[in-house]
């Protein structure tokens, strides 16, 4: 596996990637590794020649600091995996290589992508995230992108920008990796005790629950019984439960035949904060 820390020494090797026809798929970390971000390389080999993984903590998209501080930051580790992964290439720079002083102010128009859910409860996020990742893809110009349905919000503001900036680039989403037991796999998870990843299973028990009964039981109870779910865990704080159409994201109390609902999830544990989704129909 190459390892790259600044811009430049990557664009180069990429030239001669390009100039070999080789089609290159990226998959942005912000590190602390584990089988759900392993599993995106794994669909970058099987989708293109040359699989790059970017490790960044990007701080544009941290608007509490001290969730800055506290992100892991096990590099020997996620080296170590990657070179087990076969990844080809590692982009790996500091935060003065992304973000030169250069008095740069990003804003993109995300719509109601950026009122609701992960817009409204993290001010500034999909903004800091939009950031970080067009400078990616503007720097590697990939052919595909691998991102995870486990931040389900964030895949499809990410497309959005795609499809404002009109890159040419394919958006693969990848399925959420879970633990034996049902949690959601997130680098987050380090920082649970082990009795902390016990009551943090209600998350994905909730929206098994949903799940099963969204057929049988009227959307808007099932809301309500979802919550209950969550707030049954002694410990377990949701910061918010809604079901909601995919495509809009927007939170729905009836249900309309040939639309695709999904459940959406956040809530605290050991002050973690945790989150998952799952698809209800389709
Ligand atoms: P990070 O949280 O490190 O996640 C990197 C990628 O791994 C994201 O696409 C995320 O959805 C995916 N992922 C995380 N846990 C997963 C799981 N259990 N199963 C499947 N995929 C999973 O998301 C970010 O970083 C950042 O916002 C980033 C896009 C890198 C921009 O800074």
């Amino acid at each position: 596996m190459q390892i790259f820390n600044t811009k430049n020494s990557l664009q180069h090797y990429l030239k001669g990637i390009r100039e070999a026809y080789k089609t290159i798929a990226l998959v942005p970390t912000m590190g602390a590794l584990h089988e759900g971000h392993l599993s995106l390389i794994q669909q970058a080999k099987q989708s293109a020649d040359i699989a790059i993984c970017s490790i960044f903590v990007n701080p544009t998209q941290f608007n509490d600091p001290k969730d800055l501080e506290k992100y892991p930051r096990p590099l020997e580790n996620d080296i170590a995996l990657l070179k087990l992964a076969s990844c080809d290439v590692l982009f790996l720079p500091s935060v003065e290589e992304m973000y030169p002083d250069t008095g740069e102010n990003w804003h993109l128009d995300l719509g109601n992508l950026e009122a609701v859910w992960e817009g409204e409860h993290r001010p500034g996020h999909f903004q800091g995230v939009t950031q970080i990742v067009y400078k990616l893809f503007t720097l590697t110009q990939p052919d595909f992108a691998c991102f995870g349905q486990k931040d389900f919000q964030q895949v499809m503001v990410v497309q959005k920008m795609i499809d404002v900036k009109q890159l040419p680039i394919k958006l693969i989403i990848c399925p959420i990796i879970r633990d034996q037991h049902g949690l959601a796999l997130s680098s987050r998870n380090m920082r649970l005790s082990s009795q902390g990843k016990e009551k943090a299973l209600i998350l994905s028990k909730a929206l098994r629950y949903v799940q099963q009964n969204f057929k049988s039981i009227p959307v808007n109870e099932l809301t309500e019984i979802g919550k209950n779910i969550i707030q049954s865990e002694e410990g377990v704080t949701p910061e918010y439960f809604a079901i909601c159409e995919t495509r809009t994201l927007q939170q729905v109390d009836e249900l309309h035949a040939g639309k695709e609902y999904v459940a959406l999830v956040v809530a605290w544990v050991e002050g973690v904060r945790l989150i998952d989704n799952m698809l209800l129909n389709g």
